[in-house]
């Protein structure tokens, strides 16, 4: 049975450590899981990430901004999402449509039954089984992103971490929102250790798997 886990969340909420550990802990136990990411996940849609977390755009309209959000996962759920749930691979991709409505949708304050709608046509109709919504403060998600940007040097990355805090905790509010109307979602306190946050991931994880079964 197919099976496609997203995970959501503020910048620097941990998300992408914790996607890789899911991974490793779901193949020790004989899955066969396939990781990706969003924008990006194959050259096309990587060749869009890189127009649209480049710190030089600033001065790209939101309009814009959301078309390419679109245009990237349109073309990485083709070519590389519903390829590997066809053929049973467990999918586990860092941010989805959900994405596109929080930051889009309540960060840009565009239409979000236009956004919707774009969403399903982008993914092809295709929908998370689970999404993991890694919740913390904006402060603390923010304070992590810009450190480990200035550490790493990673210029590419900025172009959403520089927007205003009043910006992300709007982004944040949205995912609540966006959490509490859909049952799909898994809300996990992202405030602790790797490891404690690790844990909590995997009690959610277990439980839709069993749920599932
Ligand atoms: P990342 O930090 O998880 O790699 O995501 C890149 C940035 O893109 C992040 O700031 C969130 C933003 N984003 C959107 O604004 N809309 C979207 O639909 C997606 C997938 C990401």
């Amino acid at each position: 049975m197919p099976i496609f886990i997203t995970f959501e969340g503020i910048e620097g909420c941990g998300k992408t450590t914790q996607l890789a550990r899911l991974a490793e802990k779901l193949r020790a136990r004989g899955r066969q899981v396939l990781t990706t990411r969003e924008p990006g996940g194959c050259p096309i849609a990587d060749a869009i990430r890189k127009i649209l977390l480049d710190p030089g755009n600033s001065d790209l309209a939101p309009r814009a901004e959301l078309l390419l959000y679109a245009a990237a996962r349109a073309q990485h759920v083709e070519e590389v999402v519903k390829p590997a749930l066809e053929q049973g691979v467990l999918v586990l991709c860092d941010r989805f449509t959900d994405a596109t409505l929080a930051y889009q949708g309540f960060g840009r304050g565009l239409d979000r039954n236009l956004i919707a709608e774009l969403n399903d046509l982008a993914a092809g109709g295709l929908t998370p089984d689970l999404t993991l919504l890694l919740d913390m403060p904006v402060e603390h998600g923010l304070n992590r992103a810009l450190g480990r940007n200035a550490r790493s040097n990673l210029e590419q990355e900025g172009r959403f971490e520089a927007e205003s805090l009043a910006f992300h905790q709007r982004v944040r509010e949205g995912y609540l929102a966006i959490c509490q109307n859909l049952p799909r979602y898994a809300r996990i306190d992202a405030l602790g250790s790797i490891e404690v946050v690790e844990e909590r991931i995997d009690a959610a994880v277990t439980d839709f798997l069993k749920r599932r079964a």
